[in-house]
């Protein structure tokens, strides 16, 4: 009975003072560190500090691990030609690595530059772009340095794809359009009248104004 009396005792105290009329208020609350955390929140204010704030910048002349190395190599005709001369590839040419080269270029070059690099991907055969200049000719002996400036940078046309790819995966692609490079200059048929023999030969007059557009620089 005497414990049947506790419970009552207990219960009706329970009920009365965890009630309470503020909404906000969470009342009682167990072991309250494990809801709300001793830390800072990102862009508050904090004691701790000199300069009071919990956002701390990088200590200056460093680089965090997996950030990019900075790019030595400025944007200007001179940058670009001195890395044609000295940007080398750091990677090994490895099957994996080629393949993923391969994958990357098919999500974002190939719908410009075409499954084979000659200049006819799908947003030129829908008249949505000029065509760029073919790997395998016009651009067959372009040095892998220049072609990591490119997709750094962006030229003419191009955009700048820095960054959708980290330095990693634009030699991985570098590694599959050499392989592109490789493949022979394009033989324009005589009928004319295909799509691709079509695209061949706007290639060939975009050479011409680019060829200008160089001399200009
Ligand atoms: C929007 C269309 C477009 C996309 C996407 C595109 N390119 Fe290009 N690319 C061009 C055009 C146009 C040029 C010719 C630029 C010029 O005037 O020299 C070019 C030129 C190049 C060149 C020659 C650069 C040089 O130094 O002369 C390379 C290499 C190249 N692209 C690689 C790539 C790679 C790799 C990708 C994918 C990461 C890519 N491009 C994506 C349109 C594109």
């Amino acid at each position: 009975m005497k414990f049947l009396y506790f419970v009552f005792c207990f219960s009706l105290v329970t009920l009365i003072t965890s009630c309470n009329d503020d909404p906000k208020n969470p009342g009682y609350e167990y072991m309250p560190d494990m809801y709300r955390t001793a830390s800072y929140k990102a862009n508050s204010s904090n004691p701790n500090f000199k300069d009071s704030m919990t956002d701390q910048k990088p200590v200056e002349g460093t680089i965090a691990r997996n950030q990019a190395m900075p790019f030595a190599y400025p944007k200007s005709n001179d940058g670009y030609e001195a890395a044609g001369k000295e940007l080398m590839n750091p990677l090994a040419k490895t099957e994996i690595n080629l393949t993923e080269g391969k994958r990357l270029f098919e999500i974002y070059c190939i719908h410009c530059h075409g499954s084979e690099g000659k200049g006819d991907g799908t947003m030129v055969q829908n008249g949505k772009f000029p065509p760029p200049p073919s790997y395998s000719n016009q651009l067959k002996d372009l040095p892998e340095g220049k072609m990591f400036w490119t997709i750094t940078y962006g030229k003419n046309l191009m955009g700048s794809h820095a960054s959708q790819l980290n330095q990693d995966e634009r030699w991985k692609i570098i590694m599959y359009v050499q392989t592109l490079q490789k493949l022979g200059a394009p033989t324009v048929t005589s009928s004319g009248d295909s799509a691709a023999s079509k695209s061949t030969k706007d290639t060939s007059k975009i050479a011409v104004s680019q060829k200008k557009s160089k001399a200009k620089k």
